[in-house]
């Protein structure tokens, strides 16, 4: 895979989390933080991007990350498609890379892609222009890295440091880009108590989370957790639902406020959204004092701002002269 950054350390591409170091991570985080605004604030309006096209081409559903890589850019200043791809000539037989080439013969200048293809976004990396970039908004079960991003600058606003930290994340690791991300960036940052928590049959291959507990109770999973993060069951990645059952499952392991209480008192509880309410965790947790869920969504925008603004001007010292 081509190194995903330049020459002179500039962030290029972004489409995983595997081998950025903490200092790079960090210095995403930071500038993120420059950018965040809370609700009630006026957002950061800037020109890091203008002159410059982002396309946003997501293949799979998406409210969140969908809507904050678009309010991102625009916020910087770039134009952005947002290609409809129900309705785009992909649909037609037209292949991602024909798609990526006829988007930058239009001065597209950064893709942002979710697709349900393992390896996509590598592939595309290897075959876009000099002068474009390529960042996952989501690649199969596999890759979310944006997603591991706001995850650690939310941790961050509260915890202030990383080493000595509990993590447990709860539910469907299998089928899960966002367990997979948060893993590999917490680790970086320096969290060696990651537990892993689920039935059996949705918790990853062994091979997988190097390091981590596994847990099939719940209340041993998150016992004296400072960080709760609760995933929903991913059906649209299974072959087979038929055995799944929303009521048993919440029985088992839904997150209420009973089972929250035996976490640490100032535990954080995270949801990557979207939720599902009264099957993975209950509306008296999800909406309760420890909840940072919105917080997480508030993030994602700062660090998909920071992400566009550091590779844009990676590219802009690519840039073909007039
Ligand atoms: N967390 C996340 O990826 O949410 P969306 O699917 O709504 O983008």
């Amino acid at each position: 895979m081509r190194s995903q950054f330049d020459d002179f350390g500039g962030l290029r591409h972004l489409i995983t989390l595997d081998g950025l170091s903490r200092e790079q991570i960090t210095a995403i985080l930071d500038r993120a933080q420059n950018y965040r605004r809370f609700p009630g604030q006026s957002a950061y309006e800037g020109r890091e991007l203008a002159g410059m096209t982002v396309a946003n081409l997501f293949f799979e559903p998406s409210t969140r990350t969908r809507a904050s890589f678009d309010l991102a850019a625009r916020r910087l200043g770039a134009h952005v498609v947002n290609l409809d791809t129900q309705s785009s000539s992909r649909v037609k037989g037209e292949t991602m890379l024909d798609t990526i080439y006829t988007l930058e013969a239009m001065n597209t200048d950064l893709f942002v892609i979710r697709d349900s293809e393992a390896g996509l976004p590598e592939f595309l990396i290897d075959h876009v222009a000099e002068h474009v970039a390529v960042i996952s908004a989501g690649e199969a079960h596999l890759s979310h890295p944006t997603q591991g991003l706001l995850d650690v600058l939310t941790i961050r606003a509260h915890k202030r440091r990383f080493a000595g930290l509990k993590v447990a994340i709860v539910g469907d690791i299998r089928h899960s880009r966002v367990a997979r991300s948060a893993a590999r960036v917490l680790h970086t940052l320096g969290t060696t108590d990651l537990r892993l928590v689920g039935p059996a049959p949705l918790l990853p291959e062994e091979v997988e989370f190097t390091g981590a507990q596994r847990f099939v109770r719940i209340e041993d999973g998150i016992d004296g957790a400072d960080v709760v993060m609760m995933l929903r069951i991913q059906k649209e990645r299974m072959a087979r639902t038929a055995d799944l059952d929303d009521t048993e499952y919440f029985h088992h392991y839904g997150l209420t406020s009973a089972r929250l209480a035996l976490a640490a008192p100032e535990v954080l509880v995270m949801h990557p959204g979207p939720m599902n309410r009264g099957v993975e965790i209950a509306s008296e947790v999800a909406d309760g004092p420890r909840s940072v869920i919105r917080e997480q969504v508030n993030a994602g925008v700062a660090v998909r701002m920071a992400v566009l603004a550091m590779i844009a001007a990676t590219l802009t010292r690519r840039r073909k002269p007039l």
